[in-house]
């Protein structure tokens, strides 16, 4: 076919006796935009990495042909020459350097004398940004100033800056917000319009649905099919994905709620850079014994900044007077939250929720209890049949517990996140973002398993911006805006409208 552009075939991959690959077909013409789609663990990234030559040749077997010729890359450099480029699902930046340093990285504008030409560096980098309606960012400061929706969005203007033929993009939306996943949307779009092609990897199904032309699902390293978009709905991909049919997305169960077990009044966050503007601004809130209170709004709201103060973990300075059982408790940091029964599993994994070079039963043992209490003499024996069930019931993907668990896919990474806090059985468990990266199989799993719990009597406290899933699990639900609390609906058939409108309209606006 002339219009192809690219065409893997047979491709097969291990890494030492587990074959992450085992066959796989991918072919994307030119212009074209293409959803790859897949549970975690299926071999998305793996499959991106032997295109981009992360994987070089003769790492994996099968074969790659580029407009037309076999593709035998060594290097990364390599694929970047031919147009390929890559935007890791975790990114790569280096947060010490300038975001215009970023960008250029190994590529700075020289200036006559081999210098680096700063003003043309940084006037490519501000022009880059301003497409991405990301003006705002200064291309002169460190990376580490910016949070992770502009981090994403720098890596996607060092992307552009590469004049790809085929641009791959690894779960991009995962910390943009909805604003900025639109302006990705509308980008990649544009250059469709321009005739790059993209692969476009995601776990939101409504996103593959806005962009793709067409569609290839892959399960547990093996090719499943491909499909035109036109041809397809979500619910196809979710089957073809999983392998069976799924009827309903949420596994809601009737469940007790009783009497109040937590209250916090009056939560204040204070910017940690600027203290007179206030992050959180005087929320306060009941919990009852076996309720699911989910917390909505937009990013920037204080949805973090608030169950970070309730954790003992805000970076900053905070107040709360918070009640268990009706009595006043302490929470100066996590240790004594834990020792309250109050556990968190936090927003950014990579950040505090895992210890990369650690096996994942390691990480899964070293809950916080183990970590903060000490832990003594460790039963060894108990410890694996412990993580052994763990693994199990989370059914996390790992070839052994004693995988590093940066290895893993980043789904299962924060299934074995989800798996570690659970460890000590806390009444209060504090969940933020819990299924970003995690697909629709997995997500099902965890929202089980939440149901198990309240079931038992723990009461749960969600940040989460995907809505479905807001309205899907809770029962009451929390909606903030601003930093102060807009919303507190008991969910009886609560819509999505209810709940934006409650985030945009400040209190005062609507008295
Ligand atoms: N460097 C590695 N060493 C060992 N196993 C690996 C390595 N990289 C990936 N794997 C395994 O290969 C399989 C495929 O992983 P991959 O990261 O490609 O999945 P994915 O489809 O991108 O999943 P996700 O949606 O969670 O990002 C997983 O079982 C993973 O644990
Ligand atoms: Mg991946």
């Amino acid at each position: 076919m002339p219009d192809t552009l690219l065409d893997m075939r047979g491709i097969t991959k291990a890494f030492g006796g587990v074959r992450a690959l085992d066959g796989i077909d991918l072919t994307v013409r030119r212009g074209e935009v293409v959803g790859l789609c897949g549970e975690n663990g299926a071999g998305k990234s793996t499959l991106m990495k032997v295109l981009s030559a992360v994987y070089p040749h003769g790492t994996w077997d099968g074969t790659i042909h580029w407009e037309g010729q076999e593709l035998k890359a060594g290097s990364i450099r390599e694929t970047e020459a031919a147009g390929i480029v890559i935007i890791h699902q975790e990114l790569m930046l280096v947060p010490q350097l300038s975001v215009a340093e970023n960008i250029f990285l190994g590529r700075e504008p020289r200036a006559a004398g081999g210098f680096i030409d700063f003003d043309a560096m940084y006037a490519r980098a501000a022009k880059l940004l301003a497409d991405l309606r990301m003006g705002h960012i200064n291309v002169a400061r460190p990376v580490a100033d910016y949070g992770g929706g502009e981090c994403q969005l720098i890596e996607i203007a060092k992307a552009l800056s590469k004049n790809a033929k085929l641009l791959i993009l690894d779960e991009p939306t995962s910390s943009l917000s909805r604003s900025e996943t639109e302006t990705l949307l509308g980008i990649v779009r544009d250059l469709k319009a321009r005739g790059t092609a993209c692969v476009y990897i995601s776990h939101k199904l409504e996103e593959i649905e806005a962009v793709a032309d067409r569609v290839t699902v892959i399960r547990d390293g093996t090719y499943v099919g491909s499909a035109a978009m036109a041809d397809i709905t979500a619910h196809d991909i979710i089957r073809m994905m999983i392998g069976r049919e799924m009827t309903s997305l949420f596994p809601r169960e009737d469940h007790p709620i009783g009497a109040v077990v937590f209250e916090a009044r009056n939560v204040t966050c204070l910017d940690p850079h600027n203290t007179r503007r206030r992050r959180v601004d005087a929320v306060s809130f009941q919990l009852r014994r076996g309720e699911i209170l989910g917390i909505a709004g937009l990013v920037g709201a204080g949805r973090t900044e608030l169950v970070s103060a309730l954790f003992g973990c805000y970076r900053g300075p905070s107040t709360a007077e918070l009640f268990l059982d009706g009595q006043p408790i302490t929470v100066r940091n996590p240790r004594q939250a834990v020792a309250h029964g109050i556990c968190m599993v936090p927003e950014d994994r990579k950040a505090h929720g895992i210890v990369p070079g650690l096996g994942v039963g390691q990480n899964i043992s070293l809950s916080v209890l183990g970590r903060y209490a000490g832990a003594g003499l460790i039963d060894e024996h108990r410890e694996l049949q412990d993580v052994g069930a763990a693994i199990t019931r989370m059914r996390i993907k790992t070839a052994s517990p004693l995988l590093a668990i940066a290895r893993l896919s980043g789904g299962n990474q924060q299934k074995a996140v989800i798996a570690k806090m659970l460890a000590p059985a806390p009444r209060v468990l504090i969940l933020d973002e819990p299924t970003r990266g995690v697909d629709v199989g997995a997500k099902y799993e965890i929202y089980k398993l939440i149901f198990e719990f309240v079931k038992q009597g723990m009461s749960i406290i969600m940040v989460s911006s995907e809505m479905p899933e807001v309205l899907g699990i809770s029962d009451r639900v929390l909606v903030m805006g601003e930093g102060r609390l807009r919303g507190d609906f008991v969910n009886d058939g609560l819509t999505q409208e209810q709940v934006l409108t409650a985030a945009l309209t400040p209190l005062d606006a609507a008295a």
